[in-house]
């Protein structure tokens, strides 16, 4: 157990993400540490080829093979395309690092750049603040949100797809680009954790995946507030915060990157769709 005395976050802070459910950080990682995961992000886009994958990226035949790509991803680097980035023919309609969704799921222990920008200081230390006594990063995701194309993620809590008993997942969001609301940055509704979960996202034994709705009363998205943030801000997440984000409709980029933690001690269910093998087993914080 990595154990510090050294807190990261005030009081005030502290206060603000018991209240709110999310806490914004500014100037929490430095311009040249994104600058750098974002190089690393295209250099990985550069040795995607979507012809590769063709029928899970084949739009006339989504089912399947695009469900077996998703559900595999856990321990894997893989690729994710916007809507209608590809034609009939499944070729791209745009240069390869603007159709893209989204890297996923396991850079953080797969590639060298991504796994060190994930266990920088001080994220580590930011979870024992906020109460963490173990924490393992579950997953990360490197998102383009790119100019015109990006589109809107819907409003949703990430408990809902990364389930544990009891409740333990907290998004790290890193700002890579400044986020504006034109760009599409995130939106959430204050004290909207302290709500109880309304969906539950699982596997259906089926080989195919099931939205499980627990209760039917809408979030009150009517109070969310646009969450703007420097290149290096960082978000800590509640995974029980209603959040979202808006379409980009600028022409800027608008990069982020996000690792999720949970608590080591905390049941992991097995049909989560994010499952780990044993040869690639969670890791924390520690830097070997
Ligand atoms: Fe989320």
């Amino acid at each position: 157990m990595a154990m510090s005395s050294t807190s990261v976050l005030s009081p005030q802070q502290l206060e603000s993400w018991h209240d709110d459910g999310f806490l914004v950080i500014e100037q929490a990682l430095s311009p040249e540490a994104c600058e750098q995961l974002r190089r690393q992000a295209l250099m990985l886009v550069d040795s995607f080829e979507p012809a590769e994958n063709a029928t899970v990226f084949d739009t006339n035949d989504q089912s399947h093979a695009a469900d077996d790509y998703f559900l595999s991803s856990g321990d894997k680097i893989r690729f994710f395309l916007e809507d209608g980035a590809l034609d009939d023919s499944a070729r791209l309609t745009r240069p390869k690092a603007q159709s893209i969704n989204k890297i996923g799921h396991a850079m953080h222990d797969l590639d060298d750049v991504f796994a060190s920008f994930s266990r920088q200081d001080p994220l580590g230390q930011i979870c024992t603040d906020i109460g963490f006594s173990d924490p393992l990063l579950l997953q990360s995701m490197y998102i383009f949100k790119s100019p015109e194309i990006g589109g809107e993620v819907s409003w949703h809590t990430d408990h809902t797809f990364l389930w544990t008993e009891p409740q333990s997942v907290v998004g790290m969001w890193v700002a890579i680009d400044d986020a504006t609301v034109d760009n599409g940055c995130m939106w959430a509704v204050p004290g909207g954790h302290l709500e109880p979960p309304r969906f539950r996202f699982r596997r259906d034994g089926r080989g195919g995946t099931t939205m499980e709705e627990l209760s039917s009363e809408p979030w009150n998205t009517d109070s969310a507030v646009p969450i703007e943030a420097e290149q290096g801000t960082l978000v800590l997440l509640h995974g029980t915060l209603p959040h979202g984000s808006g379409p980009n409709t600028s022409d800027k980029s608008r990069h982020a990157y996000t690792v999720h933690v949970i608590e080591a001690g905390a049941d992991y269910p097995d049909d989560n769709w994010l499952q780990r093998p044993t040869s690639l087993p969670l890791s924390g914080f520690q830097t070997a």
